[in-house]
């Protein structure tokens, strides 16, 4: 396929997929004038709608966050893909087939999907060796682990899961059989490299091997598990961040669990509790890669589950990566469940001993966060005490235990967003606590205000810090707006005619950015007579599309756009006669300056008589 079908095929996905209806499955998109806007969906956006879409345009916009452009740069956000990826999923989406791209073409966009592929490819290749080595003679000992902690052969077979022998270049001498070259195998992660240049498999102190594969069903990374502690190094080795591994982004066990249909996801510590859970039955567990969990993740759980219950540990560190794991899932809005493992075991452990089904007593049984949250607090404060009658109960100590457990219940009241969730914990804590719901409810008031001052403080601070930073750099704020209106405007072509008729240049824009703007724009209306955004947005790299998106979108609602260029157009071109004239000034040309002036006199009264 040449440039010119690559082209078309970009231009079909989007003619096909319109921007509002795309954006409208991820966010609630309403009428302003000729627009839509919306809580942007791509950043944290709570009170003002700051996302702009144009439907004429097929562009959106969001003025509180920056990103922008068309409908393929809104899902590259969204859905965190590269440029081709964020293509693929919007042709399925339209059911254009996808043609092969392998070959010709130069989109940079293409080498780096080219790139990826072959690292796909090149981790398909170590997976089966890995697996292999399971049943040959080095693989013994790793069978005989697996074997140990209770892994059947059919699960082996469903993780894919493998051996790494003890050994410098088992895997590289392997895939080097296979055509691939040592480099290309260190940038698929799987081999590092020395000092001298030369280069060792990354997993050489033998390991169990877990692939990591994405919802596409590529091998993304693998996770290894050291069988013999050396004490030297860490129990699991991830491959490092490579172009397709990125820990952050990504959940193991989600190419299973998407497909279950109970809409909700299992949110484990370890990679071996999802095997564990998953060959007990339960296809709903996912987990981290060895990372804590971060907002992409429950941005995943959104689109794969819709409600989370996190398993992790009952130790310090598990009850605190819990609390900040359900502050990101509710941030995301995502209904968040606590389970807590009896008998202190892992998951794994639990459901090797205890079997599925118990297991799912425990899900049944797990707690919503807040109140699991709350309860929490309570087992800090409170201590346990022998009644008269010779039965356990805890209380508070003494009046000062219960004011802090009221401060901080309160503090976590304010955070719950739902009234009637509210309301029902802030009538357990008030029961727990003694304190009237009314003293209570003024507490989470009083918290709420204090913090939505702060935000609203912090946000002018910001805003104001980044005007300060636009007009810093820009000498001659009047003209600047006028460049961007102008190029606004210029979308229609009668305006882009009234400014070439006009004398107007792509380098009469003082500002690098609008200079190039201009300059795609002039070129797209001499070669085809019209613009088309879409193209016109694929010149910039992510930090340009940023603002010029923001430029393209913000035409301010204008009726008659002839009638609107028409000032923003003599500051332009009042500018450029004032530098040229400058510049003549400086040669010392004083005949052309005169013949500049009188020119420009000329014009004034000939406007005027029309
Ligand atoms: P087992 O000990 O084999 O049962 O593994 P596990 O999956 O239960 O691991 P554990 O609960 O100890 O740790 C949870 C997760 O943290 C693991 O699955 C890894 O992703 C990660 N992890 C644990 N130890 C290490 C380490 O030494 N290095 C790195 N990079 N990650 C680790
Ligand atoms: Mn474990």
């Amino acid at each position: 396929m040449n440039d010119a079908e690559f082209q078309s095929f970009i231009d079909e996905v989007t003619d096909r997929n319109d921007i509002c209806d795309v954006i409208s499955e991820y966010a609630h998109l309403k009428r302003v004038g000729n627009r839509f806007a919306a809580l942007c969906p791509l950043h944290n956006d709570k009170k003002s709608p700051s996302l702009s879409v144009s439907p004429d345009k097929q562009l959106f916009h969001c003025f509180g966050c920056g990103a922008g452009g068309n409908v393929i740069h809104f899902i590259m956000a969204a859905e965190h893909l590269d440029f081709m990826d964020a293509v693929k999923l919007l042709a399925d989406r339209a059911g254009i087939p996808v043609p092969e791209f392998k070959g010709g073409g130069s989109s940079s966009a293409r080498s780096s999907t080219d790139k990826k592929q072959l690292i796909y490819t090149i981790n398909k290749e170590a997976g089966r060796y890995f697996f292999k080595n399971l049943a040959g003679d080095t693989g013994g000992d790793g069978y005989l682990y697996l074997k140990n902690r209770g892994i059947k052969n059919s699960t082996i077979k469903m993780f894919g899961m493998g051996y790494a022998p003890e050994g410098w270049t088992n895997l590289i001498d392997y895939l080097k059989g296979k055509g691939f070259s040592e480099h290309e195998v260190y940038e698929a992660g799987l081999a590092k490299m020395r000092d001298n240049g030369t280069y060792y498999d990354s997993f050489y102190d033998g390991r169990i091997m877990i692939p990591i594969i994405n919802v596409q069903g590529n091998i993304i990374g693998f996770g290894g598990r050291i069988i013999t502690d050396k004490g030297n190094t860490g129990k699991y080795l991830n491959t490092p961040e490579t172009l397709v591994f990125h820990k952050k982004e990504n959940l193991f066990g989600l190419n299973f669990a998407k497909n279950d249909r109970s809409g909700t996801l299992l949110l484990m510590e370890g990679y071996m509790d999802v095997i564990s859970l998953h060959q007990a039955g339960i296809t709903n567990a996912v987990a981290s890669l060895g990372t804590a969990f971060t907002e992409e993740q429950a941005k995943l759980v959104k689109r794969y589950g819709g409600k989370a219950v996190l398993c992790y540990d009952s130790d310090e560190a598990g009850k605190k990566a819990t609390v900040r794991a359900g502050e990101i899932l509710t941030a995301q809005n995502i209904k968040t469940r606590v389970l807590t493992v009896t008998d202190g075991k892992d998951p794994d452990e639990f459901v090797r001993k205890s079997g599925g089904d118990m297991f799912r007593v425990l899900i049944e049984r797990a707690k919503p966060l807040f109140e699991y949250r709350i309860d929490e607090l309570q087992k800090q404060y409170k201590i346990e005490t022998e009644g008269a009658d010779g039965i356990e109960t805890s209380v508070f100590p003494d009046a000062e235990a219960t004011v802090e457990f009221t401060e901080a219940a309160a503090a976590l009241l304010a955070e719950i967003k739902n009234p009637v969730e509210l309301e029902i914990y802030t009538k357990r804590v008030a029961d727990e606590s003694g304190v009237s719901v009314d003293s209570l409810k003024a507490s989470v008031e009083n918290i709420r205000f204090g913090v939505a001052r702060a935000e609203e403080r912090r946000e002018q601070q910001l805003q104001r810090r980044r005007q300060a930073q636009a007009m810093s750099k820009v000498e001659n704020v009047k003209l600047y707006n006028a460049e961007r209106l102008l190029l606004n405007l210029m979308c229609d072509k009668p305006v882009y005619r009234l400014a070439a008729d006009k004398g107007l240049k792509y380098d009469d824009f003082t500002v690098e950015l609008h200079r190039k703007l201009a300059k795609a724009m002039f070129d797209m209306y001499d070669a085809d007579g019209a613009v088309d955004l879409g193209r016109l947005l694929q010149v910039f790299d992510d930090e340009e599309r940023r603002t010029v998106s923001g430029i393209l979108l913000d035409d301010k609602n204008t009726q008659d756009k002839k009638a609107a260029a028409e000032q923003p157009l003599k500051i332009i071109l009042g500018d450029r006669n004032l530098r040229e004239q400058d510049k003549l000034l400086a040669e010392g040309n004083l005949d052309e300056v005169y013949r500049l002036m009188i020119s420009r006199a000329a014009g004034k009264n000939k406007s005027k008589e029309n």
